[in-house]
């Protein structure tokens, strides 16, 4: 029997049933895309559609939101994200890909994990912690619920895979934990419980300002970051600024550890290049900031021109970006549509409009 179609009575004393391989992640369209998120996210959602497991991805303007966004800027940055997923070749044939306000299904079944997740949970994210600093009082409720947003994102499909950065770990857990709960409370098993994807060479890109700080498109000093929309002149000149020691590079990985800066830079190279750091070590141990810098620079600009130049033809043709993201939430809405209906069912809400 399907997952899709199991309830209660039918699951009692059944083991877990064997979900469909489906994988789903976002990126908040908060602000334009950084190689963090390239590297930590997209790059990754590339390769797993081209390994022809079934793909949703979404651009999650509801929860970008939890923190002020200017209207007219939030939707320029949803198609301007959605250019720079196809840029890096995600093909809307293949992925669905869409914003996230326009499949309801994931606000409503945010509302029903809100329902399921404890206040504890909540107040123990870092991620909170972080954003809401000593403004705990003064931030929205929605930036508090956020995880369970997140989790209905990924749930609403079933999905059984979340390709992410590292910072979305604990996320991650959360959304293991409500599914938990969830059949567990309910006598079901109706949610799979997710695995993390945190894979690659950059899993957690660093500040160019400051390597202990998360490259973030919210860091309000733009040389800290590389947009994706960086011409070839300004992610060079980023690179070359970028923030580093004194010391050559050494020969082996392990004694990167406590040079944040030349780590980061070390792992950048080695996820553009495809390589791991330790044959990024091999090739440049002993090498000068003034060599490494410049090859780095020119890698950079060999992998990300191409999608920049390719983000901002698409950009021309707006029109276009949202008729691919409806087209995208139709098929999201198709999947999601009818698991939520069951959720409703299994939490003994009336459904008497016979869709
Ligand atoms: P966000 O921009 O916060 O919506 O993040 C979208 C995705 O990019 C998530 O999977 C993040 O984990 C990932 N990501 C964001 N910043 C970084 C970073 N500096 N390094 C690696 N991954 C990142
Ligand atoms: N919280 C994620 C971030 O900021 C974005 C996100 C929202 C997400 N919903 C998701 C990621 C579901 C993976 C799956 O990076």
């Amino acid at each position: 029997m399907p997952a899709s179609q199991s309830s209660p009575d039918h699951l009692a004393g059944q083991t877990q049933p064997v979900f469909k391989p489906r994988i789903f992640s976002g990126i908040q369209p908060s602000g334009g895309l950084t190689l963090g998120n390239y590297l930590g996210a997209l790059k990754r959602f590339v390769e797993k559609q081209d390994e022809g497991i079934e793909t949703v991805y979404c651009l999650v303007d509801l929860h970008a939101i939890t923190v002020w966004q200017d209207p007219a800027k939030l939707r320029q940055q949803t198609r301007e994200a959605a250019a720079g997923f196809i840029a890096a070749g995600i093909d809307p044939a293949r992925s669905i890909l869409f914003n996230q306000s326009q499949v309801s299904a994931h606000a409503e079944l945010g509302w029903i994990f809100n329902c399921v997740a404890r206040m504890g949970w909540m107040s123990r994210m870092t991620q909170f912690k972080d954003k809401a600093g000593k403004n705990s009082e003064n931030v929205s409720l929605g930036l508090f619920a956020y995880p369970s947003l997140m989790a209905a994102d990924i749930l609403v499909y079933q999905a059984t895979m979340v390709p992410v950065g590292e910072d979305q770990k604990q996320h991650l857990e959360l959304a293991r934990d409500i599914a938990m709960k969830f059949n567990n409370d309910f006598g079901v098993n109706f949610f799979p419980i997710v695995e993390p994807i945190i894979e690659g060479a950059a899993t957690r890109v660093m500040s160019l300002r400051d390597g202990t700080m998360k490259m973030s498109k919210s860091d309000p000093s733009d040389q800290s970051r590389i947009n994706l929309t960086d011409d070839a002149d300004t992610i060079s000149k980023k690179i070359r600024k970028a923030k580093t020691d004194a010391e050559p590079l050494p020969d082996t990985v392990e004694a990167l550890r406590d040079r944040p800066e030349a780590r980061n830079l070390v792992n950048i190279y080695a996820a553009l290049a495809g390589h791991t750091p330790a044959q990024v070590i091999a090739d440049y141990a002993g090498a000068q900031f003034g060599t490494f810098k410049p090859a780095l620079a020119d890698l950079a600009v060999a992998k990300l021109s191409p999608i920049t130049s390719e983000m901002s033809r698409l950009m021309k043709d707006p029109g276009e970006i949202d008729r691919i993201l409806g087209e995208g939430a139709d098929r999201a809405d198709a999947i999601a549509r009818p698991i939520l209906d069951q959720v409703h069912d299994i939490t003994g809400m009336i459904r008497s409009r016979g869709r």
